[in-house]
């Protein structure tokens, strides 16, 4: 196997692409790739501040190094959630990380800050535990690039995480979330704008990125992850992507260039009007918003039914 770039011996083959890489050629793809999107949808430009979310897993770490190493000023956003070693082993990772590369890292944790974990939250919901992690996150992701006076938060989903998404909007018909399921989200009153600058980046890649680096990610997934109906998702697209390379990439790229724009307007109509929470001010439907409502019942020991995630 030689590589397509410079004919050296390959390390990693792609067979989506038909390609194969050296270690360096392979680092400069993956650069050229999350290029290639951040250009495609209109991301951001040299000059804007990005607020990268770092769980410390390969993807979010990739991407802050990528984003850095393509010139752009990117500080990271750590969130400690408060489930157990799985959170400890994260923040050491994450840290560990900014420090060996000088990278400005951010971090609120929802313990010391919040006073509640996601276990906790967790058992008292009746939902899976992402829903209650998912909907925290979110919050707390949108707060910290507004009150930073960031441009943009950028998110480490890559394509397999995306293509898995479809796949359950499709499977369900949830047309206000397939509105809503694009790499860029743009800023509104009260949200900042968000963007997935890895969603052509498969997960074995990033994985490669970061080993041939020498990047310590977490490789452990979360414990409470567990049965999460994504990952059956992620099974069955990726037996499809054996039997016919690429077809998860254009299950992807398709809808966001054909099937996308057929349900902004159903994204639009399920967010109606907009108030502002009266605790914390972030926009909401009622007059409380749902991360006020989770953590108010989690910390008054009240069961809370809440929405489902993504
Ligand atoms: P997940 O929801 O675990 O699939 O993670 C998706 C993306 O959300 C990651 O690639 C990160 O960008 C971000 N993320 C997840 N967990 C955290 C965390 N604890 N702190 C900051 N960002 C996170
Ligand atoms: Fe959110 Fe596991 S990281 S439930
Ligand atoms: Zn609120």
């Amino acid at each position: 196997m030689k590589c397509r770039r410079c004919k050296a011996p390959a390390v990693i083959d792609i067979r989506r692409h038909n390609a194969a890489f050296c270690r360096d050629c392979f680092l400069h793809h993956c650069k050229e790739q999350v290029k290639k999107a951040i250009d495609e949808f209109k991301m951001f430009g040299p000059d804007d501040n990005i607020l990268v979310a770092v769980s410390g897993g390969k993807d979010s770490l990739a991407l802050w190094h990528i984003l850095s190493e393509l010139g752009y000023r990117a500080d990271g956003l750590y969130i400690g959630l408060g489930i157990g070693d799985y959170s400890d082993e994260s923040g050491v990772r994450t840290r560990a990380f900014a420090q060996a590369h000088g990278y400005t890292l951010v971090e609120v944790s929802l313990p010391s800050d919040y006073g509640y974990d996601i276990p906790t939250a967790a058992s008292r919901t009746n939902r899976a535990p992402c829903s209650s992690c998912g909907l925290s996150k979110r919050h707390l992701f949108n707060k910290a690039a507004l009150d930073g006076g960031y441009d943009v938060l950028a998110t480490g989903h890559n394509l397999d995480d995306e293509a898995a998404v479809l796949l359950g909007n499709v499977l369900h018909w949830e047309p206000g979330y397939l509105g809503r399921q694009y790499p860029v989200l743009p800023a509104a009153d009260g949200f900042a704008k968000k963007v997935k600058p890895l969603v052509k980046m498969g997960e074995r890649e990033m994985a490669a990125y970061c080993v041939l680096l020498d990047i310590d990610y977490q490789v452990e997934e979360c414990p409470m992850a567990e049965g999460n109906r994504h990952l059956g998702y992620k099974e069955v697209l990726n037996s499809l992507e054996q039997r016919s390379p690429g077809a998860k990439a254009a299950f992807l790229s398709s809808f966001f260039s054909r099937g996308h724009d057929h349900f902004k307007d159903a994204a639009h109509v399920e967010k109606g009007e907009l108030n502002s929470c009266d605790e914390c001010g972030s926009p909401t439907t009622g007059t409380r918003c749902a991360f006020c409502a989770l953590r108010n019942r989690v910390i008054s020991e009240t069961p809370v039914s809440i929405g489902r995630k993504d």
